[in-house]
């Protein structure tokens, strides 16, 4: 794979990849920095990711190790992610006393707070490292302040999901958490020469399909129109062989119309179970044609993020090896169908 062209250069957008420490030592690292521009940590910046198990603000060795990976070979970080209601500590949604907090104003006020002091310690920490962000020596671009905020269904009138974050807080929580993350990372620890260095971002999955799609872009639509501090969407397109790529095209088109740009966050697509040649080729194909859609949009794609570097390495294995490279980091005919090279007939 290390004599391969560099998938990076056969797009227009920056190329990012969902990584954890393994993948910044030995061979997965040079295939790694050979083909894609940025990192997102897969796992090491969610919100649990920052705490000891006594509460204290903790940065994991795995973030500080990705930071410096990115910082030394000149990659991107996308950061994922500040607020979500998952893999976030229980306390967080609890009183001092372990009661769970209400939706009363007191309580309200102690979510509040404790969603501010988690998004300022992060940037503070991440600034005091690797210096204040647009500033040459840190690496990180862009944050999903937000994640999976919309529901599934369309049972809920403001199509919110009725996450720990919303029973306490309600709708205000996705407002809040953009306006703190602009403070913190674009102003307080922000390099003054520099305007909003770090791109803050909704992000959700299954945004290419109709009833989430429409409750998706009336939120971000309504943000734009307070003046909440949204720059881009983002779409995880965990896919599979039978989306139609004119979905992703339409989707990417829908949102075009608004004043923010996009990113491709998670992107996967397994072949279905068991991995066959044809199935592998057919992905290839998939692969292929996505791409030619990420390209024509180009200038509204702030990145395309791929959710892992090998198979075996995917959330997603277990449905069929969705992912560019293989576990002997070998391209796969998904690799060559991203790059528009030749595939089998
Ligand atoms: O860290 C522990 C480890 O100590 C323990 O031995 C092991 C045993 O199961 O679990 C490890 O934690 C796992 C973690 O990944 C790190 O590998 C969790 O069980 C597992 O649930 C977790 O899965 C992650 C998942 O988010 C959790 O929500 C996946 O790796 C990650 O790819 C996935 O990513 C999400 C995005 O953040 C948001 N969009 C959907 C996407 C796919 O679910």
């Amino acid at each position: 794979a290390s004599t391969l062209d560099p998938l990076s250069d056969t797009v227009d957008f920056p190329l990012g990849v969902a990584i954890d420490q393994r993948e910044t030592v030995g061979a997965a690292a040079d295939v790694l920095t050979r083909h894609f521009d940025q990192i997102t940590a897969e796992n090491h910046m969610k919100p649990d990711a920052w705490y000891a198990a006594d509460h204290t603000f903790t940065p994991s060795a795995q973030a500080t190790t990705l930071m410096n990976f990115a910082a030394a070979n000149d990659l991107r970080v996308y950061g994922h992610v500040l607020v979500w209601h998952s893999q976030t500590p229980d306390w967080f949604f609890q009183r001092d006393d372990g009661t769970p907090l209400t939706s009363s104003e007191a309580d309200k006020e102690i979510l509040r707070e404790r969603m501010r002091t988690h998004i300022f310690s992060i940037a503070e920490y991440l600034s005091g490292t690797w210096g204040s962000f647009g500033s040459d020596t840190n690496p990180l671009v862009a944050w999903d302040v937000v994640n999976e905020v919309v529901d599934d269904g369309s049972a809920t009138a403001d199509g919110l999901r009725r996450s720990p974050w919303y029973q306490v807080l309600g709708a205000e929580y996705i407002d809040l958490a953009f306006t703190y993350a602009d403070e913190a990372f674009n102003d307080v620890y922000a390099d003054p020469s520099t305007d909003r260095p770090v791109s803050l971002f909704i992000n959700d999955y299954n945004t290419e399909s109709g009833g989430k799609q429409d409750r998706y872009f009336a939120l971000v639509s309504s943000l734009i129109e307070r003046g909440i501090p949204v720059d881009g969407v983002g779409h995880q397109m965990h896919l599979n062989l039978g989306v139609p790529i004119s979905q992703l095209d339409a989707t990417l088109d829908r949102f075009a119309a608004l004043p923010v740009v996009q990113a491709v966050t998670e992107l996967d697509v397994p072949t279905g179970t068991p991995v066959t040649q044809p199935g592998l080729i057919e992905q290839g194909y998939y692969y292929r044609d996505a791409f030619r859609v990420f390209r024509e949009h180009s200038a509204d794609l702030y990145s395309v993020t791929v959710w892992g570097l090998t198979d075996g390495r995917s959330w997603r294995d277990d449905s069929g090896a969705p992912l560019l490279f293989d576990d002997a980091l070998q391209a796969k005919y998904a690799f060559w169908g991203a790059a528009d090279g030749e595939l089998p007939a």
